[in-house]
């Protein structure tokens, strides 16, 4: 089955349960101040948790478009290295208002997978929150009593706080949550090692799908919990890791979410991509595949968040588009020789791709390309420059830190983000010292303001 297909799939079954379908929010928040970007699918629709608000319907359904790079959900140091995080992912999403609860939602989650996908039964597992005492959240008896109806008792598994108990920030609503699990190993690997043995244990092929929270509380800024004053459904599907299950593959970037990307890349470097079946790469090899995961990642996240309103700048939200694709450049050029601007030229596949669901990437595409472009001519013009000197103080430092100061220069003269120096200087085995980084910054914003007060 096509994404596409997948996606609509999910949609029209909500449909069919009195879902009211939704366009994705975009991908920037611009209102709330607890959050940068949209890391969940309920975030836009948080008020109506915390019962500020009423929504359009009490079923809602969509595909978000999320980007989990800072604060409490950050997978930006896992993308590339394996083969299920992303910096933007789509979630696909139902949302109960005041409406169904526990019973209805795992029984629709359910029948969506096993009878509508028709995924395997025998590969899910599924767990549910084992309570916390110190916070008064018990056991959640009720999700274990009807997982049970469905699944052998051995394949549901307990969970704590950080695995079962869903929030979305430091504050605001949250709740127990029921996770479902997929095995994707081969039959052989599945008669070695129990799958329920390796849930939640970062085995690339047996990765959490889809997260059932049952939103019951709002966790307050002094770190308590609070009633709601009504029960909420809020789910989360990875889209992508649905995908990889429903193609048969055992890396989301072996999906048609991806292959048409790193297609392009192939044709623009003359390197090649190797899927994740083909075992036993060399280490060059390895770094190519690294790279290129990097950056059709990296590419996706930054297209969709220009096409939403956010240009890559010095600060804040901005500077967090401008460091993921400083990263991505930084990859192209020392892993795939890429010494020309290139990644503009993915914003037409995903335009052609996923234009049809997602307007704002087709009608936003000569902006989204213009600035990626110029964003890589202007990194690229000082980013070979920086690596030597990265290069030279490595050579020079007698310990395993890097002086502080230098990492700041390479900030504030060649525009290296602070994380990608570290990035490069942990794959050189080396780290740097924060505090003299900061104290430089800190001396830097005395000097501007003394001149601005001139
Ligand atoms: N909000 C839940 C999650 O992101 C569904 O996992």
């Amino acid at each position: 089955m096509k994404s596409q297909d997948i996606r609509k799939a999910y949609l029209q079954f909500f449909e069919s349960k009195n879902h009211l379908i939704v366009p994705s929010a975009p991908i920037v928040l611009k209102d709330d101040p607890t959050l940068m970007f949209n890391n969940s699918g309920m975030a836009q629709f948080k008020e109506y948790f915390l019962g500020n608000g009423t929504p359009k319907s009490s079923r809602i359904a969509d595909t978000q478009k999320c980007l989990r790079v800072s604060g409490k959900h950050n997978d930006l140091e896992d993308v590339g290295f394996d083969t299920y995080h992303h910096t933007m992912f789509e979630m696909l999403g139902n949302w109960s208002f005041g409406d169904y609860f526990k019973k209805e939602a795992l029984a629709w989650a359910w029948e969506f997978l096993t009878e509508v996908l028709k995924l395997d039964k025998d590969r899910l597992y599924v767990s549910v929150f084992e309570g916390n005492p110190s916070e008064n959240v018990p056991f959640d008896q009720e999700a274990f009593d009807i997982w049970k109806q469905y699944v052998p008792e051995d394949r549901i598994i307990l969970g704590n706080k950080k695995d079962n108990f869903w929030e979305m920030g430091d504050q605001g609503p949250c709740g127990p949550c029921s996770e479902i699990h997929i095995d994707l190993r081969t039959d052989a690997e599945r008669a070695a090692v129990s799958g329920r043995s390796l849930v939640n244990a970062d085995h690339p092929q047996v990765v959490e799908i889809w997260n059932n929270v049952f939103m019951e509380f709002n966790r307050k800024a002094d770190g308590s919990l609070e009633k709601l004053p009504a029960q909420h459904v809020d789910t989360g599907m990875g889209f992508e890791r649905l995908c990889m299950a429903m193609q048969n593959v055992t890396s989301n970037y072996d999906t048609d979410v991806f292959t048409p990307l790193i297609a392009k890349i192939e044709q623009i470097t003359r390197l090649k991509y190797t899927s994740n079946e083909v075992k036993n790469i060399s280490e060059e090899q390895n770094k190519i595949n690294i790279a290129i995961r990097v950056i059709v990642d990296h590419a996706r996240a930054v297209a969709f968040a220009i096409a939403d309103g956010q240009l890559p700048s010095n600060t804040g939200a901005g500077y967090v588009i401008r460091r993921i694709l400083r990263r991505a450049i930084r990859y192209g050029f020392t892993f795939l020789d890429t010494k020309e601007p290139f990644i503009y030229k993915l914003v037409e596949v995903l335009a052609h791709q996923m234009g049809e669901f997602f307007p704002e990437i087709k009608s936003q595409q000569n902006l989204v390309t213009n600035v990626i472009r110029e964003e890589e001519a202007s990194f690229l013009r000082t980013l070979e420059q920086g690596l030597q000197l990265l290069d030279k103080v490595v050579a020079e430092t007698s310990g395993k830190e890097v002086s502080g100061a230098k990492v700041f220069e390479l900030y504030d003269t060649f525009g290296f983000p602070k994380d990608l120096t570290a990035l490069i200087l942990k794959e050189k085995g080396y780290s740097y010292n924060e505090e003299d980084f900061e104290a430089e910054l800190q001396k830097q914003k005395a000097r501007s303001r003394a001149a601005s007060e001139v």
